[in-house]
């Protein structure tokens, strides 16, 4: 039986709410711990589905993962098995990670390659050649992406787009080949910062991370170590998105507010207030917001995962706003559900024209992907009576306890059952 989410219009969402673990950090995490023999352990884990998804894949691969709370302790064995060709992994896109570490500490690996993506097709070329770089041969075989390398040599490698999980693939075969490896136009994530924290923690020897070249000096051998996974951007800046949205004063902690910079500025010129701390932010908002233009662009830019929040607010915002995608091509389907609830958009190639309204109107929606689940949520408080949100498991995969802190921030929103199995 699926889940759904029943969200009454005219919140006001106020108080506090902490932040978790990012879930675009803790599974690359949970993968890297694949490269060194022993027993690692990961906090400020969060408790969303993906987290068991990725235990499953790793406990495939001959792992032992314990999860407890917001803690994940993975005991690696000394060879783990190369063959990530199973059911776990199909079910989800970011299990590609354990391509790199399994190719560095097997020197060969077969992983699953998932179905399609609501948000557009997200091929492995990039991954594919800088593993070849490296010195590994790679290919497509009966749906699963195969690599072998008697050994991985270290090498100069320039990414045509800053993709994130091409530069983690690459830096995690990397870590442990004879030589240096130079990555160019590497992506700058905050998450990516978070994985080289990591490595260096297991005695990996890594520099210009968080900038556009990283240089890794490959090592013969990682060991394990105690990791904070730290705090997810994109849940954090939901919520500042949700302050404003409800035109209402949340605090958000668990989170460094450098993560966000565009985000909070955006939302600066949206006339929100907003005071920033070390480890946190504070988002007020008492009049209707004005509207913004935006377009999604690797880190530092605006992070594609918040187009669906800027598209929710743009939509009862005072005015004309012009949303442009510039990183998975068919996010805007979410555009269809925002029509249904009133929305005034017209789509035309990647780029959304919104003009802004007062109250949007509650229907039914479907959730397409992990945000633009939570964008519809945030709309629904927006729209005049009660929206019913489902394939609400998209949401949970993404965001830990979504409907209990919005319930104490003050929302109205109940989770339910469809009535029939669809
Ligand atoms: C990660 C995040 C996702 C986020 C995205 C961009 C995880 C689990 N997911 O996805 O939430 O939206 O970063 O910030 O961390 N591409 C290629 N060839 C490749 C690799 C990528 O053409 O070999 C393209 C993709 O199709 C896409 C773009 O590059 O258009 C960006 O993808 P990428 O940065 O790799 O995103 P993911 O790592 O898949």
């Amino acid at each position: 039986m699926k889940d759904l989410f029943k969200v009454s219009g005219g919140a006001r969402l106020q108080g506090a709410v902490k932040v978790d673990g990012a879930k675009n950090s803790v599974l690359k995490l949970m993968a890297a711990a694949l490269l060194a023999e022993g027993s690692t352990t990961l906090t400020n884990c969060p408790e969303i589905l993906d987290v068991p998804l990725m235990q499953k894949v790793l406990e495939g691969l001959g792992c032992s993962v314990v999860i407890d709370g917001t803690t994940v302790t993975i005991d690696t064995p000394a060879v783990p098995s190369s063959d990530a060709d199973f059911d776990a992994v199909r079910q989800f896109r970011a299990s590609v990670c354990v391509l790199g570490p399994l190719t560095a500490r097997c020197g060969k690996a077969r992983v699953a390659l998932p179905g399609g993506d609501a948000i557009g097709s997200r091929p492995l070329d990039m991954h594919q050649s800088g593993l070849e770089k490296l010195g590994a041969t790679t290919h497509i075989e009966h749906g699963a992406v195969v690599t072998e390398a008697a050994e991985l040599v270290g090498a100069n490698i320039k990414l045509d787009f800053p993709s994130v999980g091409a530069t983690e693939n690459i830096l995690t075969a990397a870590v442990l080949a004879k030589g240096t490896t130079v990555l160019d136009n590497a992506a700058r994530e905050p998450e990516i910062v978070d994985l080289c924290s990591m490595l260096l923690e297991m005695g990996a020897d890594i520099s210009g991370a968080g900038t556009s070249t990283i240089t890794i000096n490959g090592v013969d051998k990682l060991s394990p170590t105690n990791h904070e996974v730290i705090g997810d951007r994109i849940v954090a800046g939901t919520w500042a998105y949700a302050a404003v949205m409800t035109q209402g004063d949340i605090t958000v902690s668990g989170i460094a507010p450098r993560h966000l910079h565009l985000p909070l500025s955006k939302l600066r010129s949206a006339g929100a207030d907003i005071e920033t701390y070390e480890n946190g932010f504070r988002v007020r908002m008492n009049e209707r917001p004005k509207s913004v233009d935006y377009q999604t662009l690797p880190f530092p830019g605006f992070p594609t995962d918040l187009q669906p929040m800027a598209i929710g607010l743009s939509a009862i915002a005072d005015g004309t706003a012009v949303i442009t995608e510039n990183v998975f091509e068919s996010r805007f389907r979410f555009v269809d559900e925002m029509l249904r609830l009133g929305a005034d958009a017209q789509v035309d190639g990647h780029h959304v024209v919104i003009r802004g309204q007062e109250k949007l109107s509650s229907t039914d929606v479907w959730s397409s992907d992990i945000r633009a689940g939570a964008g519809l949520v945030l709309s629904a408080f927006c729209a005049d009576e009660q929206t019913t949100v489902h394939d609400v498991f998209h949401i949970d995969r993404g965001y830990p306890h979504f409907v209990e802190n919005l319930q104490a921030l003050g929302a109205t929103i109940e989770r339910g059952q469809e009535e029939t199995n669809q």
